[in-house]
């Protein structure tokens, strides 16, 4: 392809508060978001658009803003400035819960598993399935498999085992099943895959892509560029605070992302 790398819409003209430029087809769009801390300026008028059923690549270097974004995003702090539209329409989510009533999920690296616990009750943490006030496990234990088997999680031999004994790509699919589970239309991830062997890459991969099979969005971290062209139907490059590039992976190659994340800028095409 011989298109340079662009900018997606850098709407530098739309008005402060205007849903001009919004795509209602994108599932989370986020237009002029912006994030100090105190003299630091992690996020410089951040646009971004986030489809449903693809997977968005978010990459750049070290203190790049990356993941000042995605907890922008999931609610976790509030940006200085900018909008956020989904499907569309402009939302105020200035909490976690408010951003996870809307469907956003994230999975962090920690992932916030409880190991003393077995895949079951992790799934249900906080919500558990009541039928006359018991605890209905087999509809729990039930709800569970077939997540799973949705996800095509194969490795997991009985969801009764305790989480603490899961490897890395199962944890982490755990983590992601519940998000699932839990009805999330955007599923964020931050470096899924960095603490992972091959195998366990492989695994969380592929969950990745079923999830935008399923038409979730998936939103992922990540600094290995091999992970990202394997997976990402779209790119977003920061750099120092500002997204520098953003579109369809066929606009990029390696050499171009490269250039991107350690520049800013690019004079190669893809
Ligand atoms: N809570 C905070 N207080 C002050 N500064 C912060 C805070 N969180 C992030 N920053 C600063 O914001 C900038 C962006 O950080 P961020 O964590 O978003 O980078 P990143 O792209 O995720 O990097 P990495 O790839 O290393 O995870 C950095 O300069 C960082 O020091
Ligand atoms: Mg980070």
């Amino acid at each position: 392809m011989s298109e340079p790398v662009a900018v997606d819409s850098a709407s530098a003209d739309s008005a402060a508060g205007s849903d001009i430029g919004v795509d209602p087809s994108m599932l989370l769009s986020l237009r002029g978001v912006t994030k100090r801390f105190g003299a630091v300026q992690a996020l410089k008028r951040v646009d971004l658009d986030v489809p449903a059923g693809q997977v968005t690549a978010l990459i750049g270097d070290n203190g790049a803003g990356k993941s000042t974004l995605i907890k922008a995003i999931a609610g976790i702090w509030e940006p200085s400035s900018g909008e956020k539209y989904w499907m569309g329409k402009k939302v105020d989510t200035h909490t976690p819960k408010e951003a996870s009533k809307l469907g956003i999920a994230t999975v962090y690296q920690d992932l916030a598993l409880c190991d003393n616990l077995d895949i079951v009750a992790n799934m249900y943490l906080g919500y558990e399935a009541t039928k006359f006030d018991v605890l209905d496990e087999i509809t729990m234990e039930k709800r569970t498999q077939q997540t799973l088997r949705d996800l095509s999680v194969t490795t997991v031999s009985s969801v009764r085992q305790l989480v603490g004994t899961l490897s890395g790509g199962q944890r982490q699919s755990i983590a992601v099943a519940r998000a699932v589970m839990r009805d999330a239309k955007l599923v964020i991830m931050d470096e899924p895959t960095a603490a992972l062997g091959v195998t366990q890459t492989a695994q969380v991969l592929s969950l990745i892509k079923t999830l935008a099979s399923r038409g979730i969005a998936v939103l992922v971290i990540s600094h290995n560029l091999n992970d990202v062209f394997e997976v990402a139907d779209r790119i977003a490059v920061m750099y120092l605070g500002t997204l520098v590039s953003s579109g369809p992976v066929g606009n990029y190659d390696m050499n171009s992302a490269v250039d991107l994340i350690t520049t800013g800028t690019t004079s190669r095409a893809a």
